[in-house]
């Protein structure tokens, strides 16, 4: 821990501290008392067959040994339906996981009890625009939103969370996010492992001061790289350690960290049995030697303990990878301070040191560990087929043969698709869609040659979930590929979808039944609030 690296950091935290933008992260507010007050009202002809209430406040919470740690919490409650719908954490900053069906008709009041604005957004869930959590929506302290949408969509493990203009991040990071999970008829006619066998497990990063609290920095290097915490907490806990029987288990892991993507791993070299994805099953289990999650991703997969004796202990690890480009356009683009640089200085090792963390972006750590507490039902099969999936085809297109090109570049303290940062109320002619269409959409992060500074850029687009239907990367970057390539999951429904630099990606998305506005952002939340978000227009 007393590495130059380390040195450095803590003198951009001090800085940081003596900046407004570092002092104003977590201020002291008297919180209000009572009653808040709905900025929208309830339907007449809504009728909910669930409700829930969502406050979100100042806790303090039991997370680390000694001093408790300041948090931003949600906390639930079910007005109406069954209690299972809401199920709150303890001892920690993470919002409660919503399980619910699909089909349900569902209202939830969300309370802002915080010292700032704030709205949730329901991430991967299709919902009519006003329900979606855009920024324009944030309420102020004291404030009720009423959401009311019906779940359409298929089951999956979905989440939900902050979407403050220019705070998504810092509010993501204080506690904001939480799970929302779908269930159906199709899934729970399958043999998947239920009840204390399916296993949700939220990967985060955080860094703590002495005093036990959350460290957000939000220096310059920070803001570009995307914030990188020292320790990685999984469902809210660190030193996370899984126990579970001899049996197979559904693992259904969320990326909820702001810009941290992890490489996935087995420490005993055991592959992975991929089920699902963002949007809920695959067709069928597919396998992989690792399996990369970004920002914002989704990935469920089937572990059979059933041949392990009880008492041994496996690691999910995040394994080294590159997240940079090697020579040519690097950190400053070219010819820069750091272009053209060796190998090994320009991988993931280089792009940790400048982010300062002691956990480099890129770098091997572990994840959490599963130990093997008593005997199960034993060995199992994975099954054959999950659920059918109908594929999307490029000629159902309204643009088929002209795909909807968004240019991912950052330079200068900014983030752009196409050239654009975020702006409210800010569509152009290329940002309007018209609704009920199928579109062809490619995300080109210097695929053509890189324009600015190389990163990986996980794109989530809002409202229906789309399929991946082409990866392309230029020669440049196919060194740095191929440190990621055999993990990047292919088919399924997805909501976000990791695009490394070099890296054209085609989807087909779907824009059905909802006008208005649906945002499109990169998922590191820190380039999300540096502008590299907009608005579609759905007409
Ligand atoms: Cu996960 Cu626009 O969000
Ligand atoms: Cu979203
Ligand atoms: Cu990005």
């Amino acid at each position: 821990m007393k590495s130059p690296i380390n040195q450095q950091r803590r003198q951009w935290l001090k800085y940081a501290a003596i900046t407004a933008v570092g002092a104003a992260t977590y201020p002291t507010w008297a919180q209000a008392t009572g009653k808040f007050k709905a900025v929208n009202q309830p339907s007449a002809n809504f009728i909910p067959d669930v409700e829930i209430e969502l406050t979100q406040e100042v806790a303090h919470v039991q997370l680390l040994d000694g001093q408790k740690t300041r948090v931003w919490k949600v906390l639930g409650k079910v007005l109406k339906g069954p209690t299972e719908a809401v199920q709150n954490s303890t001892d920690t900053y993470l919002a409660p996981t919503l399980r619910l069906r699909k089909g349900q008709k569902v209202r939830i009041f969300l309370n802002n009890n915080l010292p700032a604005h704030s709205i949730l957004h329901w991430h991967g869930l299709h919902v009519p625009a006003i329900m979606d959590g855009n920024p324009m929506f944030a309420i102020g302290t004291g404030e009720t939103y009423i959401y009311e949408f019906e779940l359409l969509n298929r089951a999956g493990m979905y989440w939900y969370h902050a979407h403050t203009h220019n705070l998504t991040a810092k509010q993501v990071y204080s506690g904001l996010a939480g799970l929302f999970i779908v269930q159906d008829d199709a899934e729970e006619a399958l043999d998947l492992p239920v009840g204390e066998f399916e296993v949700p497990l939220v990967i985060q990063d955080r860094s703590f001061d002495k005093e036990n609290q959350l460290e957000y920095s939000d220096h310059m290097m920070q803001r570009m790289q995307g914030f990188l915490g020292e320790r990685i907490l999984v469902n809210g806990q660190p030193d996370f350690v899984l126990p579970v029987s001899g049996q197979a288990y559904r693992l259904r892991l969320l990326n909820g960290s702001n810009s941290r993507i992890y490489k996935l791993g087995w420490s005993d070299g055991a592959k992975l049995s991929v089920i699902g994805v963002d949007g809920g099953l695959l067709e069928k289990p597919q396998v992989y030697p690792y399996v990369m999650l970004a920002p914002g991703e989704r990935v469920e997969l089937w572990v059979d303990f059933g041949s392990r004796e009880v008492g041994t202990e496996v690691t999910l690890k995040s394994l080294p990878f590159e997240s940079s480009m090697h020579g040519g356009m690097g950190m400053m683009g070219g010819g820069g301070m750091m272009g053209g640089g060796r190998r090994g200085m320009m991988g993931g090792g280089m792009m940790g040191m400048m982010s300062g963390s002691s956990l480099p972006l890129g770098g091997e750590y572990n994840l959490f560990s599963v130990k093997v507490v008593k005997a199960g039902k034993g060995k199992s099969k994975l099954p054959e087929k999950l659920t059918p999936l109908s594929k999307l085809k490029i000629n159902d297109a309204a643009n088929a043969d002209k795909p909807r090109s968004i240019r991912l570049s950052m330079r200068h303290m900014s983030a752009f698709l196409n050239g654009r940062s975020y702006k409210m109320n800010d569509v152009k002619a290329d940002e309007i869609i018209p609704v009920n269409t199928l579109q062809v959409i490619e995300f080109d992060n210097g695929f053509g040659g890189m324009n600015g500074m190389a990163m990986p850029h996980p794109m989530h687009l809002h409202g229906e979930q789309f399929q991946i239907i082409k990866r392309q990367v230029n020669a440049n970057s196919s060194d740095t590929y191929a440190s990621v390539s055999a993990g990047l999951v292919r088919g399924g429904w997805k909501d976000t979808v990791l695009v490394m630099p070099g890296e054209k990606v085609t989807v087909l998305k779907p824009f059905n039944d909802y006008t208005g506005l649906f945002m499109y952002h990169c998922h590191n939340l820190e380039h999300e609030d540096l502008g590299m978000m907009r608005d579609l227009l759905i007409k």
